[in-house]
């Protein structure tokens, strides 16, 4: 792994990460897809076995453009694992989707129009109407409120609709780096609270999933601006799914400050977009990106049947030095 050069302007998060030496693999080439994030990686087949320099060019291309992408795989389940697990630890989740495949414990399938609906005794857009309590609600990390994110995430596409469905990305230390320097020393000392269902609104009476969220509640505080731990890069760790409160701020306080980050967060600028196709696979860092699940789809009668395998990841550092901290339901490496 290549460290990264400690110049000062990187300690102060105003330069992109970029690696001292650039690894380089004959015939396999890195083509960044915007200004600030996601980079298209061609000339890899990622169900062959890989040597260690693509894998190599792989992780540093990750760390650079945050989310790469790669077209025309032909990966199966065993094939996504042993992929993941040339990054990392695959995460095995206690409980997965109907849909996920039983012989893999490490893959997780979404089918999201089929998975959705009818959850909690709801409708699928009744549900999600209750819970998008904003309109920069859809963004999220995932398993942001574990007091140790998953480091990364490698999703594969099955099936896709013709149209529709894209994910959108951003980048996080990109967003960071553009604040003003008053404002980034303002929110580098703050920490906030991560937990499942803000801002949702209850039905009437009894609601199914007000009852899931007290059996299953998963609460940590994180930093506002974390130190990403393999390019040293501040993080502006905030998203519209699981922060509603800034530690230590009333609560208009909070609301206006997280508003004016998380749309930061989400400038066009800082973001890419991806058009699935069947094969295609993305692989993210979870800890210096938020993701934005296509809500554009549902409606057009198509299937999209995605597989997710997860990279455990660390309990994230602040730039104090103080760590994350589990308040309810999460324990460090414990799934
Ligand atoms: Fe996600």
């Amino acid at each position: 792994m290549t460290t990264h050069r400690a110049t000062a302007e990187r300690a102060e998060g105003m330069e992109a990460w970029v690696p001292d030496v650039e690894v380089k693999v004959p015939g396999v080439e890195v083509r960044p897809a915007a200004g600030h994030i996601g980079a298209e990686i061609t000339g890899v087949d990622l169900a062959g076995p890989l040597d260690d320099a693509v894998v190599a060019l792989i992780r540093q291309a990750v760390l650079r453009w945050k989310v790469v992408f790669f077209r025309g795989q032909d990966l199966d389940h065993a094939g996504h694992v042993a992929f993941a697990r040339r990054f990392g630890e695959p995460v095995v989740l206690p409980r997965r989707g109907p849909h996920s495949p039983p012989d893999f414990p490490e893959v997780e399938t979404t089918a999201d129009r089929l998975e959705l609906a009818g959850r909690y005794g709801m409708e699928r857009d009744e549900w999600l109407h209750r819970r998008r309590h904003t309109l920069l609600r859809g963004w999220h990390c995932d398993y942001g409120t574990r007091v140790d994110p998953p480091a990364a995430t490698v999703l594969r596409a099955d099936a896709v609709p013709p149209y529709g469905g894209d994910t959108t990305w951003a980048n996080l230390a990109a967003a960071y780096a553009g604040l003003s320097a008053p404002v980034r020393a303002f929110v580098d000392g703050l920490r906030a609270e991560h937990r499942l269902g803000v801002g949702y609104q209850p039905r009437p009476g009894d609601d199914a999933y007000v009852r899931h969220l007290l059996d299953h509640q998963v609460v940590s505080e994180h930093p506002l601006v974390l130190v990403h731990p393999e390019t040293g890069e501040r993080v502006l760790f905030v998203n519209g799914y699981y922060v509603e409160e800034i530690v230590g701020l009333s609560r208009p306080e909070s609301t206006a400050i997280l508003e004016m980050l998380v749309e930061q967060a989400v400038r066009p600028e800082y973001t890419v977009r991806f058009r699935w196709e069947p094969g295609s696979v993305a692989f993210w860092d979870n800890r210096s990106t938020i993701h934005l699940a296509p809500s554009d789809h549902a409606h057009l009668g198509h299937s999209r049947i995605m597989h997710r395998v997860m990279l455990a990841g660390d309990v994230p550092v602040g730039v104090d030095g103080r760590r994350s901290e589990a308040v309810v339901g999460t324990e460090p490496g414990r799934w």
